[in-house]
């Protein structure tokens, strides 16, 4: 939620401030795009005052108004605005200053004793311009600046409660950018002759892969040719530089039109990667875990959203394979409910960017329960990924689309993984392995054949109720799909484990109704078919997913898909590939941007 950078060189070159800015902004404008802003300062010319520009809206708006006023520098910051404190509007964009304008800063995440500061600066003179909690940290600044802008800016730090990545710039400190984080994250990356910061790698990596994660509570003092990082006591701390190799490739659109296409289009290989990460020569390398998984008799699993819907999916694979127990709880949830947590609990926390908010939290109190936690994340450095005793990478490389897809398929991988790993009969994990190799070319099968898809997708698009349902993991991945819907095509869609549906939600069927059935677990075609038939009784259209031949639902259902044959409890990582589809063609249809949808953003940092 909200992404900023940062960027400073000794000399304007080839390159300036006011573009490299920019140009990073665009990279993690899936992280919103209520509004967008610069400022910038000059350590060439100190007499040229900060310039600030921002604008309501979309990047491209901000991009409009620095043709006609462009902003000189050698030294600036740039925000893209997920609006929490305030409407989304030219005066509630990031950057925000003191009164005399001097100190620009740009903050994600929330201060939440924002309250009680206003009242305590309005108090001492000063005016708001802005409803944003962030202004009270530039006049805070201001109120302890006293030439030195690292000092006012640890000094304040004191003062917030809450969460924050900052960036500050001043006037009189034009060669300079002052950062520091709290439960937000903040990279930095390390240039020749140039420094830039940013929320997350990606928009750094155009320019340099060596980089600083900074920790909470730290502080640093950026400038063109040095990073000096310091602690909460204001002691200098050496913190280790990383060189990060994701493949700058796959943070462009590639000829696609969007990168939720491309992002789908990715899995066939994506999968086989995260397989390939983890299993050689036919035999798992966990070795890392293998001694907590060796004595787990219990596993707990939390995540948000999709990352959830994941733990849903691993939660059936891992009691049907290994027969341990699993308890599954979204993090928001899990972090309030005072948790049992046991010393042989296999502890797991999912994330796709490894900062949630809510996911880190829980992550925070499993470990003060005594638990070992294993994360499954995308993002190498991330916070998450710091934070764990031990890391499952998931090879997905970056997700750009808001709407997640090829990180939860993969996060899907990683699940099936530890489900063999856990699972003690050699010859069901043999088989479940084998399987898993396949995935990546199955998987392309279904890409292959998207035209389908989209087809039946222009036209059902403008259905005003979708309903998935399905038994077992079909149920837990008719949830994934529902949210997929939702989020980008803004198309009320539920899921319902298919038994269910007589218990209430049948109610709500009626010719307007899409239901699309998932059938992948054998044993309960004839109840599938049932269900399907009580509801197209009452008027819905439906569309089943089940295995390449089987032909038990032709009859039934209006349309069927099949998918190639697998396991029931891994067919998830295939159907789900038919329903991403589904919901990023409804998209197009409606004239939706399925890159960034409405009111959402990628990284929920905030709680
Ligand atoms: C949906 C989606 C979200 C995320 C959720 C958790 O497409 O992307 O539901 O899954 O916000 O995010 P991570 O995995 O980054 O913790």
């Amino acid at each position: 939620m909200c992404g900023i950078v940062g960027f400073i060189e000794k000399e304007k070159k080839d390159i300036n401030a006011q573009d490299v800015l920019i140009n990073c902004l665009k990279k993690l404008e899936y992280r919103g795009y209520d509004s967008a802003g610069i400022a910038v300062v000059d350590c060439e010319n100190k007499e040229r005052k900060l310039e600030i520009r921002k604008a309501k809206g979309r990047l491209s708006n901000l991009e409009e108004l620095i043709k006609t006023s462009p902003v000189e520098g050698t030294t600036g910051i740039g925000h893209t605005r997920w609006a929490t404190h305030g409407e989304p509007s030219d005066i509630n964009s990031h950057p925000h200053t003191d009164v005399s304008g001097y100190i620009a800063v740009v903050h994600n995440g929330i201060i939440e004793n924002h309250n009680k500061l206003r009242k305590w600066l309005e108090e001492h003179g000063v005016v708001f311009k802005s409803e944003t909690d962030t202004e009270c940290i530039a006049h805070l600044i201001d109120f302890h600046y006293n030439g030195d802008l690292v000092t006012a800016v640890s000094e304040v730090m004191k003062r917030l409660e809450g969460s924050y990545a900052l960036a500050v710039v001043c006037q009189q400190e034009p060669d300079l950018i002052v950062v520091a984080k709290k439960d937000c994250p903040l990279v930095i990356g390390l240039g020749e002759g140039f420094n830039l910061i940013a929320s997350d790698v990606t928009p750094i990596l155009e320019y340099s892969r060596e980089v600083q994660y900074l920790d909470d509570n730290q502080v640093a003092k950026v400038t063109a040719t040095d990073v000096t990082i310091f602690n909460k006591d204001g002691v200098i701390v050496e913190v280790p530089v990383s060189h990060v190799d994701w493949d700058m490739q796959s943070a462009q659109k590639n000829g696609y039109e969007h990168f939720m296409l491309k992002e789908i289009c990715e899995q066939p290989f994506v999968l086989d990667q995260t397989y390939k990460a983890r299993v050689y020569a036919g035999k798992i390398d966990l070795q890392e875990i293998n001694s907590i998984v060796e004595k787990a008799t219990h596993v707990v699993i939390v995540g948000c959203g999709t990352a959830y819907h994941a733990a849903f999916v691993a939660k059936y694979s891992i009691e049907h394979f290994a027969r341990i127990p699993v308890d599954i709880d979204v993090a928001s949830e899990f972090r309030y409910r005072d948790p049992i947590i046991n010393e042989n609990d296999l502890c797991i926390v999912i994330s796709q960017s490894g900062e949630t908010a809510d996911t880190l939290q829980a992550m925070r109190i499993l470990k003060q329960k005594g638990a070992k936690v294993i994360a499954i994340t995308n993002v190498v450095g991330s916070t998450v990924a710091r934070e764990a005793d031990f890391v499952m990478y998931t090879q997905a490389g970056p997700e750009i689309a808001v709407a997640s897809t090829k990180a939860f398929t993969t996060q899907l991988m990683c699940v099936y993984l530890l489900t063999c790993a856990l699972t003690k009969d050699l010859e069901v994990r043999e088989k479940l392995m084998s399987e898993l190799e396949e995935m990546g070319a199955k998987a392309q099968l279904v890409v292959d054949r998207q035209a389908e898809i989209q087809k039946f997708a222009s036209r059902q698009f403008n259905k005003t109720k979708v309903f998935y349902f399905g038994r077992l993991s079909d149920y837990a991945i008719s949830l994934e799909s529902a949210l997929k819907l939702k989020e980008i095509s803004y198309t009320h869609s539920e899921a319902f484990a298919a038994g269910e549906l007589k218990h209430g939600p049948i109610a709500l069927i009626d010719d307007k109704t899409l239901v699309v059935a998932t059938c992948c677990q054998p044993f309960l075609y004839d109840k599938m078919d049932s269900n399907i038939k009580e509801v197209k009784a009452r008027g819905a259209k439906t569309l089943a997913i089940t295995f390449e031949g089987n032909h038990a639902f032709d009859d039934v259902s209006d349309e069927v898909f099949l998918i190639p044959k697998t396991d029931p409890y891994i067919a998830p990582i295939l159907s789900v590939i038919v329903t991403q589809l589904y919901a990023y063609y409804c998209s197009v249809n409606r004239g939706n941007d399925p890159d960034h949808p409405r009111n959402l953003a990628k990284s929920v940092t905030v709680e």
